[in-house]
């Protein structure tokens, strides 16, 4: 390509981390990561076992100005140094968003440096270029907290959608099962670390979907087959490291069946034109260690290459988010200051213009 390379400031603020970072680079990466400071809300949040949203967003209000200054003081450079300023503008909570959003809009008019408004999805499905530099088109597995899909990445801003959750998203399903064994948000890691001392075979959970047509997952039987085991009797210690294990044992298998059907579409469509056929996961749920396992296993059966964030880039984080900025603005892609946040923004829309309502408002208002 021999483009310059960009350097870009990075905020995410659309769940429970309140997250800053540096990046530089030149697609299709790999990227640098100068600086990445993710701060979670675990404590807020755990007494509630979940997210609660206005205590998400109060919680971004108070620290993100620090978290961003840390960001560029680890990176060793100013707000004059980067060449742009890129936020999450959705999907999430909303009230975290604007907080996001917000801040910074005002440090690229303070700083004159452009905007981009990132979809929090585009971010994840570009980890994998940021840490390991891939071309278009890839496969992309998007598990996450709220997401669960398979879609054909074509190019920034162009994803087509093979299969997704009918349900719950793949990490619902994980902080869910984690609820009901009594242990602590986020259940995602928890019910990892419990299944490893599991016995995977000890109880028979479903695996919802298998052998369908299409590329689509559902979770909520799963769920609700662990929560009959629960209600059952009371479960010991080795009891639910073994229902940890089996509930884990039965995602892979899920995931394993439905990416298969997907690779087999992709195959479809792209075999001709591209030699090396990549599979890029991403999201929270892709830092699990026995996802990552089949995931290499299936990849290297079906002859993909994978390409796998490592797992600090899989959960949210302020890099990814740069990352994504950086490849919009090396195409020119930037957006105004009164680009609107969104609590909902498929992946497919991903290239659509941030419309401000309120601004739109204003306008018919006469304002
Ligand atoms: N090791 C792990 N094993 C399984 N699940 C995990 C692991 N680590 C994190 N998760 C899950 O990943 C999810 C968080 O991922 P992420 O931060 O990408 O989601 P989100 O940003 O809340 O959702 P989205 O990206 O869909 O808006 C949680 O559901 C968490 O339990
Ligand atoms: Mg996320």
């Amino acid at each position: 390509m021999g483009a310059n390379p960009l350097t870009i400031l990075g905020i995410e603020t659309s769940c429970d981390e309140t997250a800053a970072a540096i990046v530089r680079g030149v697609p299709p990466g790999p990227g640098t990561i100068l600086s990445n400071v993710v701060l979670g809300q675990i404590a807020e949040h755990s007494p509630y076992g979940g997210v609660v949203p206005e205590i998400a967003a109060r919680a971004h209000v108070e620290v993100l100005d620090d978290i961003v200054a840390r960001a560029l003081d680890e990176a060793g450079l100013g707000l004059a140094d980067v060449d742009g300023i890129a936020a999450t503008a959705g999907p999430g909570l909303i009230g975290g968003v604007m907080v996001g959003l917000v801040s910074a809009k005002a440090l690229a008019l303070a700083a004159g440096k452009p905007l981009i408004a990132v979809n929090h999805l585009e971010a994840h499905a570009l980890s994998a270029r940021l840490a390991l530099g891939c071309e278009f088109p890839f496969l992309l597995l998007l598990i996450s907290g709220g997401h669960c899909q398979l879609m054909a990445a074509e190019g920034v801003g162009r994803y087509r959608l093979y299969g997704a959750t009918i349900d719950d998203a793949v990490g619902e399903a994980f902080d869910k099962t984690a609820k009901l064994l009594g242990l602590p948000y986020p259940g995602g890691p928890q019910i990892e670390a419990l299944a490893r001392t599991g016995r995977a075979r000890r109880y028979a959970l479903p695996r919802p979907m298998l052998g369908r047509e299409g590329a689509d997952f559902s979770f909520s039987g799963l769920k609700t087959a662990v929560r009959q085991i629960v209600r059952e009797g009371t479960l010991g210690a080795q009891d639910k490291a073994d229902l940890a294990a089996s509930f884990q044992a039965a995602v892979v298998d899920v995931l394993a069946d439905r990416i298969r059907a997907a690779m087999q579409i992709f195959r479809t469509e792209f075999g001709k034109e591209n030699g090396t056929r990549r599979f890029v996961a991403a999201g929270g749920v892709a830092a699990n260690s026995a996802i990552r396992k089949m995931l290499d296993t299936l990849c290297g059966a079906e002859g993909f290459v994978l390409s796998l964030p490592p797992p600090a880039l899989c959960t949210d984080n302020g890099a990814m988010v740069a990352w994504a900025g950086l490849e919009r603005l090396s195409l020119g892609l930037s957006d105004p200051l009164d680009a609107a946040p969104r609590a909902r923004w498929p992946l497919q829309q991903a290239d659509e213009p941030v419309q401000n309502t309120i601004s739109r408002l204003g306008e018919l208002a006469g304002l």
